[in-house]
């Protein structure tokens, strides 16, 4: 891949769409789903990760063969019918007929035409099922809102649907003066305290991790699906801290523990926690927290790693020094190029994505598309993102959808015309702190090449002549 440094300054933009577009014109192929077939599943089964790129890529290629043809079949079916189109101009099953009664579905579900748009399970990366990873699948959503059922999902020793009349919060300190009064609470004690609701990203720290050293996944979904965003509900830990008379002055930091079998425990500075940010969250999108994020009650803790965010969340000790649990000590450090490692780094920086179009998809035709991503911050508000075809030389400003929140995901657009020729997609994000995410040079620069870790490097997705976008990576 060719090494350009994306150094240009952004061009502010003001036109609605690209002029001279016909808005009509470009459309596009959606990522394609279920790209590895059972016997290529079968293949990197092991948890052999060259096995598991090995296979990706060559999936992708398949694909991206299989499309080809497609194309020819997409391109002669939009062309138009000179005896007018039957699906307009015909009665059609859906408009002569008895529909389904109300409460078919008690618990409503997506329409049967969206099953593909699912998260998916990244075969071979992990050895067991339940200790894994499964992926939002971004490629396919609008907004800013992950539905509660296609949100992401990391267990360390499996997913549980406790019991609320038997789920308990224990509040105590390290020592016996950090809290005066340790307390036990129910799910009824908490869900009467008077609650918060705040819309959050959600990111795992491996996010993007098995792209640090080279291009590794082909889509979206498995380079940047360990992200969701919802609304949390809950109470601010501060608030049950102060009735459990913990002494905040004294307390430097918390540690939380999840109730599932991972011994999952996380050191939180008591800075985060007085900002009154972190909440003990029962609530997702309205309702209930979903089992597989924490049933019935979760951390939340805007801007940090998900790890931080502890799940089935049975107790919270008040302390003066960090942990060190093997969740930190061990695991979720990042590798230095010196090889030394670096612990505590939980704050999400600065990044963003093109979801659309993206890695797996293909434009059928030239014209009118609409880029459109995502883009997140850790330390506060997006304040801006740029846009580049041409692989970081030109960059155009887009638009920000409102809202725009602090550690949200902000959903940005930017109108193109594709003319045909080959492209390379980049977004560059800067958040309120002036933090303008880095090129993949810049950040190799700094962290080199081994980590798994806070990899927020600007994605580059390459549109072939074909209409097939790819991943690479640019310098
Ligand atoms: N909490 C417990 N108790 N057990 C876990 O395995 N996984 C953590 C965190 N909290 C985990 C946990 C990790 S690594 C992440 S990234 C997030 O939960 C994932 O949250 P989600 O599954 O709701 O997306």
């Amino acid at each position: 891949m060719s090494k350009l440094r994306p150094t240009g300054e952004a061009t502010p933009r003001t036109d609605p769409l690209v002029p001279g577009a016909d808005a009509l014109s470009g459309r596009l192929r959606r990522a394609p789903e279920n790209f590895l077939t059972p016997e290529e599943i079968g293949q990197v089964g092991k948890g052999r990760r060259d096995f598991l790129r090995a296979s990706f890529l060559a999936a992708a290629g398949a694909t991206a063969a299989a499309t080809l043809g497609g194309r020819t079949a997409a391109a002669a079916d939009a062309a138009p019918n000179p005896a007018g189109d039957p699906d307009i101009l015909k009665p059609t099953p859906w408009g002569s007929s008895l529909g389904q009664p109300v409460a078919a579905n008690p618990y409503g579900l997506p329409s049967k035409h969206e099953r593909g748009l699912v998260r998916r399970q990244s075969p071979g990366l992990t050895q067991v099922p339940a200790a894994s990873v499964s992926f939002a699948p971004l490629q396919g959503l609008f907004g800013i809102i992950t539905p509660s059922g296609l949100h992401f999902e990391r267990h360390h020793q499996g997913w549980q649907d406790i019991d609320p009349t038997r789920h308990r919060l224990m509040i105590n300190g390290s020592r016996p003066e950090f809290v005066k009064t340790p307390r036990v609470y129910t799910m009824d004690d908490i869900m009467r305290l008077p609650p918060v609701s705040r819309m959050h990203f959600i990111e795992c720290g491996a996010n993007t991790g098995m792209e640090w050293g080279n291009v590794a996944v082909p889509t979206v979904q498995y380079t940047h699906g360990m992200l969701s965003c919802s609304e949390f509900t809950g109470v601010p830990l501060r608030t049950l801290l102060e009735y459990c008379g913990a002494d905040l002055k004294a307390a430097k930091f918390i540690l939380a523990e999840g109730g599932d079998g991972s011994s999952m425990t996380r050191t939180i500075p008591i800075e985060l926690v007085m900002s009154g940010e972190v909440m003990v969250a029962y609530g997702q999108n309205g309702e209930m927290l979903r089992p597989e994020n924490g049933y019935p009650l979760r951390l939340v803790v805007p801007g940090v790693q998900g790890v931080s965010w502890v799940k089935w969340l049975r107790r919270i000790e008040v302390g003066d020094r960090p942990y060190a649990a093997k969740d930190e000590a061990v695991h979720y450090i990042d590798l230095m190029p010196d090889g030394q490692h670096r612990q505590y780094t939980s704050i999400q920086e600065c990044k963003s994505v093109i979801t659309s179009p993206s890695g797996g998809q293909q434009l059928l035709d030239k014209g009118f598309f609409t880029i459109s991503g995502l883009a997140w911050s850790g330390r506060g508000a997006i304040k801006r993102v740029d846009v580049s075809v041409d692989g970081g030389i030109n960059w155009t400003e887009a638009t920000l959808q409102t809202p725009v929140l602090s550690k949200c995901l902000t959903r940005f657009t930017l109108p193109w015309n594709w003319d045909g020729r080959p492209a390379l997609l980049q977004s560059r994000a800067m958040d309120e702190t002036g933090f303008v995410q880095p090129a993949y040079g810049q950040l190799r620069a700094v962290r080199g090449t081994r980590s798994i870790y806070h990899n927020n490097a600007i994605q580059t997705w390459q549109v072939a002549e074909s209409g097939d976008v790819n991943n690479v990576q640019i310098l």
